[in-house]
């Protein structure tokens, strides 16, 4: 970047929706430029180019990344390639937004947060559903204090039958790191600790099972796209223990069968007040609700909150904290952190014990 008055120039590496997301985002903000794309399906490749109209394609990302000209890479790959793609993004001294979860595990994800604190430049992940208006709502209330200490919370994403891309990498364990947890509990666990102000965990127990998949069942749309087996959990239960005493729970399914049809949460329990929000099918109305007291009584708040806007507000706070220069709490040891308490997970699942995160 030359001044603050040049446009950053932004190349995306991957181009399934998340890929595509992240491009129609930078397109709507000014200053920005998308000038490069990478993504090796060469059909999918030729047609977001041409839809977007932009002209330098490539199938190798590794060209992409050594385009000096460039300011900025989006990695919205599976989720094996977010280690490569980003640590050498970082070493051409490129800012990098990634898709989450950070890596399959916290090692990978700790080789990108050096490598973003060694070239000095931004590593941020994509934290779309935090960015959502009930969740922004609840943050400011929970940041007045109005909650008390919350000593307990609970945080869930609960799909019907919601396997993504059966077959394909979503369900190979050494391409997507795991299933459900990695994939869905990675953002209400995302959720619920930033709303509770980045508390540390400490130990886990967890378990997952893996009912439904392996029999061909629990499919999102019926739809097979690979020949690959069902390697993952489809569901994980944990429960979380934290520094100051307080416990979390952490649930995340693909398929079960229950009443969730694709629906998430948190709760928060405090000890002047609590809170949660219920979200239906990727619903924004009436989801927040606020417990209190109102003279002696047990009284409820239901905010009238905004839908907010998801990878658009990722993308924007991104460049913006690009073109702020202060980069020094954006080396992605947010979503390090993440990925070291899903590690702890499924360590905990395997070894059917609690575990100590970072252990
Ligand atoms: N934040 C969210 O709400 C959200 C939603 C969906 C997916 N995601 C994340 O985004 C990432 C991609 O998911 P998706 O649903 O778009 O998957 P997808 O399979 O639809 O798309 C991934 C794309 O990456 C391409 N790709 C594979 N190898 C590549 C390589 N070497 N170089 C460049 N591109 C390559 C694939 O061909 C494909 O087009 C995953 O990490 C996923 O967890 C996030």
């Amino acid at each position: 970047m030359q001044n603050q008055t040049e446009k950053l120039r932004v190349g995306v590496v991957g181009l399934g929706w998340a890929g595509e997301t992240h491009l129609k985002s930078y397109l709507n903000l000014p200053n920005v430029e998308v000038v490069a794309l990478a993504e090796p399906q060469e059909v999918r490749l030729t047609n977001v180019g041409k839809t977007y109209g932009i002209e330098a394609l490539y199938t190798d990302y590794r060209e992409l990344i050594e385009r000096p000209d460039l300011d900025i890479v989006s990695v919205a790959t599976p989720n094996h390639l977010h280690m490569p793609v980003t640590v050498a993004a970082l070493q051409n001294h490129k800012h990098v937004l990634c898709e989450k979860p950070l890596a399959r595990s916290g090692a990978e994800s700790r080789q990108m947060v050096e490598a973003a604190q060694a070239a000095g430049c931004v590593l941020e992940v994509a934290f779309n559903h935090r960015q959502r208006g009930d969740v922004q709502v609840l943050k400011n209330y929970v940041d007045t204090g109005a909650l008390g200490r919350v000593y307990h919370g609970k945080a869930t994403w609960m799909r019907r039958s919601g396997i993504p891309g059966m077959g394909g990498w979503f369900t190979s364990r050494e391409m997507a790191g795991g299933g459900p947890m990695i994939d869905l509990g990675v953002h209400v666990l995302d959720m619920i600790l930033y709303l509770m102000k980045e508390p540390q965990v400490v130990s886990v127990s967890a378990a997952t099972y893996s009912e439904l998949g392996p029999r061909g069942r629990g499919s999102r749309n019926q739809t097979l796209v690979g020949t690959g087996g069902y390697e993952v959990e489809d569901l994980a239960t944990a429960f979380l223990r934290l520094a100051d005493g307080a416990t979390l729970l952490v649930e995340a399914s693909w398929a079960v069968y229950g009443k969730a049809a694709d629906d998430f949460g948190v709760t928060l329990y405090g000890t002047d007040g609590g809170a949660d929000i219920t979200v239906k099918n990727y619903g924004w109305e009436d989801t927040l609700t606020i417990y209190n007291d109102t003279a002696g009584v047990p009284s409820e708040i239901r905010p009238r909150v905004w839908r907010g806007e998801g990878h658009q507000a990722v993308v924007r706070n991104f460049v913006n904290t690009v073109r702020s220069g202060d980069w020094s709490a954006h080396d992605g040891s947010e979503g390090m952190r993440r990925t070291e308490i899903i590690d702890a997970c499924y360590k905990s699942a395997l070894e059917g014990r609690e575990v100590r995160v970072g252990e």
